[in-house]
């Protein structure tokens, strides 16, 4: 062997584990996920196109959005309308007509907005939709909610391509800040007079995962009110002691909140009640002290002191009680508090009753669709009312019934959360699962006008 080649072959050695060297991180990350073909379609490579749309807040991308459902909705051949109750926050109204359009319809809800994500604390970027080798998609929105919004028209491609024909007609709505309120959204939707031609009588809208083999089914949500609570009292030297200062009022109330917090948490914690059947009430701030340079002043009592807390009420709580139990209990005036509350959203229906839907024989549309989950082979969890709040109450305000339903098992429920994804298996799957729906719901003929 020559020196020439020697030293060509120490050189390639070299630069053969330098190579290896530095390409040992890049082959490490890239082994856990595939690379999806640009060109691929596929239902999941549709549901990927969607979750790379950013529509987090604070700006979410409603117009990119919105454009890639309707040209979606159009491919399969469905009737597309975009509506604009507030300016930059479209909403997508899709329907495929029914033979009875006499029939009241059916409707299929889904918001396009989601929460914002940390990409520092995800494992993948958030709006990269990557797919690992085990099938798992991340993506802020896998779960909450944009699945069963592929979900609803992959399922109708999938019945259109059976050549099955509805009888009654189905919308689907795409609509905007679900996150934030839906003010500008659903509770606007409900108050049109497109959503009143509409003629829905059953609806449905997102739930959420369930980490067992049961699907989970939503009837009722609970209703968010925020309580700001203030109190005032005579400021004074921080060695005397005296009553009726304003931290001495406030924290009154803290501690008979503190018992009624805990009256409810037992209820839970003995297993009587789920943690969505109760009354929660959970502290969020206090503000209270005199500033200064270094902190707080240490030897004056201040003459103002207030405090924040979230209150969750399910529909079977008795609002005109708890503005009661606040107004005379938790900020009276007698100890100098004044209160505010912020009620985000209904919790009695037009007419005076419990925002809920009956899941029993009182709703001929229960039995229609517990049949279609066991008829694609699901097997249903006892019926739950939702710890958070959807756009669901809108409609349940107007009576029309509304199950909360996302068909995802075995999945961690990580809404809101860090690496949030959905399996690609259990995407698919729920697929099935609306085609077994939708084709059940719009089929059932039985008149439920009078409802
Ligand atoms: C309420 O405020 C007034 C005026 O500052 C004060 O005289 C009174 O003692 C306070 N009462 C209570 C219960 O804090
Ligand atoms: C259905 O449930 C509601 C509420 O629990 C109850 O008032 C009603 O009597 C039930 N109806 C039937 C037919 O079981």
């Amino acid at each position: 062997m020559s020196n020439f080649h020697l030293h060509y072959r120490l050189f390639s050695v070299t630069l053969y584990l330098l190579l290896l060297l530095l390409s040992f991180p890049l082959s490490f990350s890239q082994s856990q996920y595939v690379d999806d073909e640009p060109d691929q379609d596929s239902p999941v490579s549709r549901f990927q196109r969607y979750l790379r749309i950013k529509t987090a807040h604070p700006d979410p991308d409603y117009a990119s959005a919105v454009a890639f459902l309707r040209s979606q909705a159009q491919e399969i051949g469905l009737h597309t309308q975009i509506l604009e109750f507030v300016t930059g926050k479209p909403l997508l109204l899709v329907t495929w007509y029914g033979l009875d359009p006499s029939l009241p319809s059916i409707l299929l809800n889904s918001h396009m907005d989601s929460v914002p994500a940390e990409p520092s604390k995800w494992v993948h970027p958030p709006f990269s939709a990557v797919r690992t080798s085990d099938g798992k998609i991340f993506a802020r929105g896998s779960q909450d909610d944009k699945c069963i919004a592929i979900q609803y028209l992959e399922a109708i491609r999938n019945l259109r391509n059976r050549d099955f024909v509805p009888v009654r007609t189905i919308h689907i709505s795409y609509v905007p800040d679900e996150e934030i309120g839906g003010s500008d959204g659903a509770a606007k939707f409900v108050q049109s007079k497109e959503f009143k031609e509409l003629n829905v009588g059953f609806m449905m809208d997102e739930g959420q995962a369930s980490p067992g083999d049961e699907f989970r089914v939503f009837y009722a949500d609970r209703s968010p009110w925020s309580l700001i609570i203030k109190a005032k009292g005579s400021p004074g030297h921080g060695s005397r002691m005296y009553d009726n200062s304003a931290m001495e009022n406030l924290m009154k109330s803290v501690e008979i909140m503190t018992r009624f917090r805990e009256s409810q948490f037992e209820i839970v914690k003995a297993g009587e009640a789920a943690n969505s059947e109760v009354i929660s009430v959970n502290p969020v701030f206090v503000n209270a002290g005199t500033p200064s340079p270094t902190g707080f002043v240490m030897n004056m009592q201040p003459s103002e002191a207030e405090a924040g807390f979230d209150l969750r009420l399910p529909p079977t709580a008795d609002p005109d009680a708890m503005r009661r139990r606040i107004a005379e209990e938790w900020a009276p005036a007698r100890r100098n508090m004044t209160y505010q509350i912020l009620e985000k959203g209904p919790i009695r229906d037009y007419l005076g009753s419990p925002l809920m839907t009956m899941t029993n024989a009182s709703n001929p549309w229960w039995a229609v669709f517990k049949a279609a989950i066991s008829d694609a082979g699901g097997k249903l969890s006892k019926p739950e009312i939702l710890a958070t709040t959807t756009d669901a109450r809108f409609m349940r305000q107007m009576r029309i019934p509304v199950l909360g339903f996302s068909p995802m098992i075995n999945t961690p429920i990580l809404l809101h959360d860090h690496n949030e994804f959905l399996s690609d298996s259990v995407f698919i799957r729920g697929i099935k699962v609306y085609e077994s729906l939708i084709s059940a719901l719009s089929s059932f003929q039985e008149d439920v006008s009078s409802q």
